[in-house]
């Protein structure tokens, strides 16, 4: 190419470029003439807040920034506005009292770019009422039926508690095990079945599932959702997370496959089978929202829901439990007392047990494991606390500000089970204990979750007590990293027989 030629192909290109970035900078700086945006750091071009955020982790940052915007403030990540809420009164303002408006789904590039809004979780408007309502029917069917979802978590901690008999004292990593027994929980509802803990089928979804989980809650994943298409051309841990996402995705496609080939419409064994039945019946409707891939998507964002977060939250307690040796004692010493060795708690026995539900309830605001909840979104132009949001605006709600905020909790940087307790040590309900959300996305999952953390650490306890490999002081409960999720630190720990 002459070189007058390729200057001046340079030159339009430069000015291509530059007519760009002033368009995304208009469009970035200039408030929509009806909205009345909440304040924030101002945003570079393109790049957004970028240089406010990248010095921690997101969560970190955002926290920083409440402090000095206040409750509602305004951020741009990369070219994108996003609104964040902090503190108990304001999320639950916007989330409990302005719930229809603030029931959308955010953007969430990872999820999305997988998802294309086919499932349940990360779609919107009336795919998402219709998938959201027959999943909580079919779930709660089976919970209720013959064999109810507390025999099946009662059958699945018998299973677990031989397993971890089996490590007679010797040091260990409890995260596999525990992740394969509660991801069990959710496949027998979705697959029909458990999985042998040795099962391929188990360990590759477990494994795959534990390992986003992980990427999505380190700067890599934070990134992707900050920068998709710049990410996209880049190599990074983050590049796994579709071979992952995809190869948890083929194994629900094959057992669909199967269930196809051995369906009876008149008695469904499993969420999959009730799925495909309610395929069959608006087979000819063009605008049913039951086709193959809301089932494969929505069948794997309960598997993904259902896995990570719950053995999460385990591992977790158990760590706290090492930590304050007086709170797993006096935990062991209710079990005792209320339920005595020669049978497994039961869900009957929560209301008798203040003091295990109490511990239960503060591992989970101290653990804080959603930090910054999923993204939500204004469905319509959206009045709120004095501004106005336009429709369509993400929504960030910062629940570690909620479960840390010391209007609602005494001393909310401590772990101490007496916020959840009366002054006659009676179980004390807290309108801030927000880990599972609240409003119309509340977590569908909450009643299921809630019932595999009691039951499976009133079963360790009784059966074993925790002990740490150092001393219980050098513990350390701060996150190993922040993202979609806060992770614990990987540990190793002994089980003595009791
Ligand atoms: C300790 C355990 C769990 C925690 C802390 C947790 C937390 C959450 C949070 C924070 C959300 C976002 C809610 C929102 O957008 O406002 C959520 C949504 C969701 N969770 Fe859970 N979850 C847990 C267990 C489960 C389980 C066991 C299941 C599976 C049955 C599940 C299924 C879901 C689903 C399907 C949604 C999406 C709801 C929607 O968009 O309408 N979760 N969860």
């Amino acid at each position: 190419m002459p070189a007058a030629a390729f200057t001046m192909e340079s030159t339009s290109t430069a000015i291509l470029l530059l007519l760009l970035a002033l368009l995304c900078l208009f469009l970035t700086l200039s408030p929509r003439s009806k909205s009345r945006l909440p304040p924030g750091p101002r945003p570079l071009p393109l790049l957004g807040n970028l240089l406010q955020l990248r010095s921690q982790n997101m969560v970190t940052s955002l926290t920083k920034l409440s402090k000095k915007y206040g409750s509602v403030f305004t951020v741009y990540l990369g070219s994108r506005r996003v609104v964040v809420l902090s503190g108990y009164q304001t999320v639950k303002e916007a989330l409990v009292d302005q719930r229809e408006e603030f029931s959308g789904r955010g953007h969430y590039p990872v999820f999305l770019h997988f998802t294309k809004g086919n499932g349940l979780v990360f779609s919107n408007g009336d795919r998402w009422k219709v998938l959201r309502r027959f999943s909580i029917q079919i779930l709660r069917n089976f919970g209720m039926g013959k064999r109810s979802i507390e025999e099946r978590i009662l059958e699945e901690g018998s299973f677990l508690l031989e397993e971890l008999r089996k490590t007679e004292g010797e040091p260990f990593d409890p995260k596999f095990v525990l992740s394969r027994s509660v991801s069990n929980i959710i496949c027998s509802v979705l697959f029909g079945s458990r999985f042998d803990y040795h099962d391929e089928r188990l360990l590759t979804i477990t494994r795959l599932i534990n390992e986003n989980f992980q990427i999505m809650s380190s700067p890599w994943g934070e990134f992707y959702n900050i920068f998709p298409s710049l990410l996209e051309w880049l190599p990074g841990p983050h590049r796994r997370l579709f071979q992952n996402f995809g190869r948890v995705k083929d194994l629900i496609a094959c057992s669909v496959r199967d269930h196809q080939a051995s369906l009876d419409p008149s008695s469904p064994r499993d969420f999959i089978d009730c799925f495909l039945t309610k395929m069959a019946q608006e087979k000819q409707d063009p605008l049913s929202h039951f086709y193959m891939d809301t089932l494969l998507m929505t069948t794997h964002n309960l598997l993904f829901g259902g896995t990570e977060t719950v053995g999460t939250t385990l591992r977790y307690a158990f760590l706290v439990l090492m930590k304050y040796p007086k709170v797993q004692a006096r935990v062991q010493e209710e079990i005792d007392s209320v339920v005595r060795r020669a049978r497994l708690p039961a869900l009957e026995d929560r209301a008798s047990m203040p003091y295990t539900d109490a511990v239960i309830h503060e591992v989970q605001r101290f653990a804080d494991i959603i930090p910054m909840n999923l993204p939500h979104r204004v469905t319509q132009d959206t009045a709120f606390r004095g501004f106005l949001l336009p429709k369509g605006t993400d929504i960030i709600t910062l629940l570690n500000t909620v479960h840390q905020d010391p209007s609602q909790f005494l001393m909310p940087q401590e772990f101490n089970p007496e916020h959840f307790l009366d002054a006659n040590q009676s179980f004390k309900k807290s309108p801030a204990f927000m880990p599972f959300s609240a409003g119309h996305r509340q977590c569908l999952g909450e009643s299921l979750a809630r019932m595999e953390l009691f039951l499976y650490l009133t079963a360790i306890l009784q059966s074993f007590s925790l002990q740490p490999l150092g001393a219980p002081e050098d513990i350390d409960l701060t996150p190993l990293s922040s993202g979609l999720g806060n992770l614990p630190r990987p540990f190793q720990l002994r089980l003595r027989a009791r």
